[in-house]
């Protein structure tokens, strides 16, 4: 599986622990985000990798930022992206069982590195289990096509 992964400057450190977490056990990481302290805006990274998500260059996408707020919001904004922030893994599980989110934020100032990694397992490990849940995320697909 293929993991897009981005970031603004506060993340750069746990964006790279997480890819390095992440190859450990076998996944593809693509870095968009940046790799110096230098101000990034988290609006660049946000919309990169959800643009690979969309075009399927990734299956996946995960976005550090301070908060995972701003970041997400960027990435929410292209069409067929769900994006979730998560500070703690059950939310994290649940919105791919029940949301069938493609992106999961979290925040470099929020989580430390276990946290990190517990939440990103959870959202990895779930899977969308269809069935209701689908019909309410087609209805979400649907307030995108009345834009
Ligand atoms: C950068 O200072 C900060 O605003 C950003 O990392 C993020 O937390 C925004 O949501």
């Amino acid at each position: 599986m293929k993991i897009g992964i981005g970031n603004d400057h506060t993340a750069v450190e746990l964006k790279q622990q997480i890819s390095e977490y992440l190859q450990e056990k076998g996944y593809e990481v693509v870095n968009y985000g940046t790799d110096s302290s230098e101000r990034f805006d988290y609006p660049i990274s946000g919309e990169k990798v959800a643009m690979a998500v969309k075009n399927h260059e990734v299956d996946l996408g995960i976005l550090i930022c301070g908060t995972g707020v701003g970041i997400s919001l960027a990435a929410n904004k292209v069409k067929g992206i769900r994006a979730v922030v998560c500070s703690e893994p059950y939310t994290a599980k649940l919105s791919k069982e029940h949301n069938n989110t493609n992106i999961l934020a979290f925040g470099a100032r929020v989580v430390g590195l276990d946290l990190a990694k517990m939440i990103v397992d959870s959202w990895l490990e779930a899977e969308f289990q269809g069935g209701r849940h689908a019909k309410r995320v087609q209805m979400i697909a649907d307030i995108e096509e009345r834009q």
